[in-house]
């Protein structure tokens, strides 16, 4: 059986001395974790997140990277300066760089490829949002984010990949998936793995759930059979409240 991957995504929020306060009081909240704990932060609080978690249980990722080693490109991060930093996941493809930045499943497959070759452990977001859910084209959309967005990674890369399925919809709204709806586009979201790679290797693959889970949602999310874990915005920067997501599978304490 597998565990669960529970993310926190900070997006822009906390600055260092705020990081490495919530860092602090989630740390100890977390030790005992049976599942898998990362907290994606911002650029700048990367150095501290690392310094702070080493020797923990707790790993940390950055929330994009640029798809070239070294260059002509202000502003941006490239993968190597990720991992030297000691980090070791990367979100890739969030909905927010996809409306506010330009990203396209072109730019997600370059960044995603960038990521794995320096080593990176990359969280790919994909999602549809509500217009394109409730014109019926939620599948059409995704199809065309896996399709495009992973179409020469090969199977050896996929090991390393997790999938965040992420309605844009349920993403900061309060509005989340229910239970059932979260499970079934990421069922449809695993056929097309398991088309394109087989399906050991999309039984293998750990898809998470993102948009609005709380402590009082993440159970039931959690439970179901196809949801291997959480990327988690607004509830990851609460320490209580991402700890008690993180403990809320399995139900039991066991595993
Ligand atoms: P919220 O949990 O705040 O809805 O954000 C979800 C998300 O976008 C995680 O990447």
């Amino acid at each position: 059986m597998k565990n669960k991957i529970i993310a926190g995504n900070w997006k822009m929020n906390k600055t260092r001395a705020e990081a490495e306060a919530l860092l602090k009081e989630l740390l100890p909240l977390v030790a005992d974790a049976a599942n898998t704990v990362i907290v994606c932060v911002p650029y700048t609080d990367l150095y501290s997140a690392v310094e702070l978690t080493r020797g923990t249980n707790v790993h940390v990722g950055a929330q994009n990277c640029h798809w070239k080693e070294s260059g002509a490109f202000t502003g941006e991060i490239a993968p190597s300066m990720l991992k030297e930093l000691g980090v070791e996941y990367v979100v890739i493809g969030h909905s927010e760089r996809r409306t506010y930045f330009g990203e396209t499943d072109g730019t997600v497959l370059a960044r995603t490829k960038a990521a794995l070759a320096a080593g990176l452990k990359p969280i790919v977001c994909i999602g549809e949002t509500l217009a394109e859910r409730q014109s019926g084209r939620m599948e059409e959309v995704l199809t065309r984010q896996v399709t495009e967005g992973f179409k020469d990674v090969t199977a050896e890369q996929l090991a390393d990949v997790i999938v965040a399925y992420e309605p844009v919809w349920a993403i900061g709204t309060g509005v989340t998936a229910t239970d059932e709806q979260a499970n079934s586009a990421i069922k449809f979201v695993r056929k097309l793995f398991a088309d394109k790679y087989g399906k050991a290797a999309a039984d293998a693959l750990y898809i998470q759930y993102g948009g609005s889970m709380n402590d009082a949602n993440a159970a039931g999310l959690l439970a179901m059979s196809d949801i291997d874990g959480g990327l988690i915005g607004g509830a990851s920067l609460v320490a209580a409240k991402f700890a008690a997501i993180v403990h809320s599978y399995p139900s039991d304490g066991k595993r």
